[in-house]
C-alpha cells in the first residue's frame, strides 16, 4: 500500500466532489479502468508479445509523450530479461537519433509497435515511415505487415486507416483515455509484456490502488495545492534508484501537461540521488527557496536507506519542505499502484488549480509554427 509522511487537513467535501467530477469526465475512463480490464484484450496482448519474442530480436517502440514514457518508465525500472531488446524511436525529430536506432537494429530480426492515439503525430509518423521501409526491404511487403503492431484510436486518424487497410495487428486506445493516462491500456501493456514485465501483477497493483491509494492521493494533491498557494512553484521529484530515472520523466510529463496551462501549474523537476547530490545537491541545500522535494521512497538496501534519511534531515535543515511517498514493493505490482496513485493525484491537483487535466492546448503552438516553416 502507498504511504505518505504527511497528513494535511483537507476539505473532504471539495475533494469528494472533484473525484466525482473526474469520474464523470469524458476523459476520465482511466479511473475505473483497473476494475474493468478486458481479459480477452490482455490475452491478445500476451499472444502478440509471445509471437514478437519468438520471431524478433528487437521490438522498435515508436511513439512520443504519453505514447511511450509510461511503459519505458516501468521497463527501465524493472529491467526484466525476456531476451529481446526494446528500442525507442519517434521521440524526437533528430535525424542523427533516427539513424542511430536504424543502425542499432541493423540486420537483426525485428518488429514494430507504433503507438499514437491521434495517428498524426509528426515525430511518430517520420520514424514509422523509416522503420516500415526497413521492414519491407528486409521481409517484403506481406511479411512486413505481420510484424507491425499498431496501437491507436478505435475510429480515426491516418494510422488507424493504414492499420485497417493493411491488416496490421491492431490495439485500441479507448476514446475516454488520453496519452499520459494510458499506461494501463495496450499503449503500456504490450511493450511491457514483450519486455517480460509481469503485466498481471501490474494490473493487480493498479486495481488495489483504486481503493487503497485514494486517500493518500487526496492528501498528496492537497499538499501540492497548499505548496502552490504558498508560492512554492517547483516540485523536485527525488528518487534513490538510478533505474527509476524514466519514472521521473513520466512524472514530469504527467504533471507538466496536466497542470501547466492558464498561467497555472507547478514546475516538475527531478533528481536521482546520490548521483545528483554531487551536482544539484548544492542547489537543493542552499539555493533559492522556491522549491520543495517529494521523495519517492522505493524499498531499497540498507546503505541507500541511510542516504534517504540523511537527505531528509539535511534538506529539512536547509529549509526545504520534504514530502515522502512510500512505495510498497519494487516490482510490477508496486509500480501498478504507483502509476495509479500519481495519475489520480495529478488529476485532482490540476482540478484544485482550476485547470482541465486532460487537455494540452499549448502543445499545438510549436506544431503550428513548425507546420508554417515546413510549408515555406
Ligand atoms: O499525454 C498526451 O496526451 C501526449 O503526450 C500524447 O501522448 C503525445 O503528444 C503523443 O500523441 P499521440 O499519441 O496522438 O501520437
Amino acid at each position: 500500500m502507498i504511504t505518505v509522511n504527511f497528513n494535511p487537513q483537507f476539505d473532504a467535501a471539495k475533494m469528494s466532489s472533484i473525484l466525482q467530477e473526474l469520474k464523470s469526465d469524458p476523459m476520465g475512463g482511466w479511473i475505473e479502468l483497473p476494475k474493468k480490464i478486458d481479459m480477452d484484450e490482455v490475452a491478445r496482448i500476451k499472444a502478440a508479445a509471445k509471437k514478437i519474442n519468438e520471431d524478433s530480436e528487437y521490438l522498435v517502440c515508436i511513439g512520443i509523450g504519453g505514447s511511450y514514457l509510461g511503459h519505458r518508465a516501468i521497463i527501465e525500472a524493472l529491467r526484466p530479461d525476456s531476451g529481446l531488446k526494446i528500442i525507442y524511436a519517434g521521440k524526437s525529430l533528430s535525424r542523427r537519433e533516427l539513424e542511430y536506432t536504424l543502425n542499432k537494429v541493423g540486420d537483426r530480426d525485428f518488429s514494430i509497435n507504433v503507438i499514437s492515439k491521434s495517428g498524426t503525430t509528426l515525430e511518430t509518423s517520420i520514424a514509422f515511415a523509416a522503420f516500415k521501409d526497413k521492414l519491407i526491404k528486409k521481409y517484403g511487403p506481406e511479411e512486413a505487415k505481420g510484424r507491425i503492431y499498431a496501437t491507436t484510436d478505435a475510429h480515426h486518424g491516418s494510422l488507424h486507416d493504414e492499420t485497417v487497410n493493411n491488416g496490421y495487428t491492431r490495439f485500441v486506445v479507448p476514446d475516454n483515455i488520453g496519452g499520459r493516462y494510458s499506461v494501463l491500456t495496450a499503449v503500456g501493456l504490450l511493450p511491457m509484456a514483450v519486455a517480460g514485465v509481469d503485466i498481471d501483477g501490474f494490473i493487480a497493483g493498479a486495481l488495489a490502488a483504486t481503493t487503497e491509494a485514494v486517500e493518500p492521493a487526496i492528501k498528496y494533491a492537497w499538499m501540492r495545492y497548499t505548496m502552490a498557494m504558498n508560492k512554492y512553484d517547483t516540485e523536485v521529484f527525488a528518487s534513490f534508484e538510478p533505474f527509476s530515472e524514466y519514472f521521473n520523466e513520466w512524472l514530469k510529463q504527467l504533471f507538466g501537461e496536466s497542470e501547466g496551462k492558464n498561467g497555472q501549474g507547478i514546475w516538475p523537476a527531478s533528481v536521482v540521488y546520490s548521483t545528483d547530490l554531487h551536482s544539484l545537491g548544492q542547489f537543493m541545500q542552499e539555493g533559492r527557496r522556491n522549491l520543495w522535494e517529494t521523495i519517492i521512497d522505493y524499498p531499497t538496501d540498507e546503505m541507500n536507506k541511510k542516504v534517504v534519511c540523511a537527505v531528509m534531515r539535511a534538506h529539512t535543515a536547509g529549509g526545504i519542505p520534504v514530502l515522502s511517498i512510500g512505495v510498497p514493493s519494487y516490482d510490477a505490482r508496486g509500480f501498478g499502484e504507483l502509476i495509479y496513485f500519481f495519475e489520480l493525484s495529478c488529476a485532482m491537483s490540476a482540478k484544485l488549480l482550476g485547470v482541465d487535466p486532460f487537455t494540452q492546448p499549448g502543445v499545438e503552438a510549436y506544431k503550428n509554427e513548425l507546420k508554417k516553416l515546413i510549408q515555406q
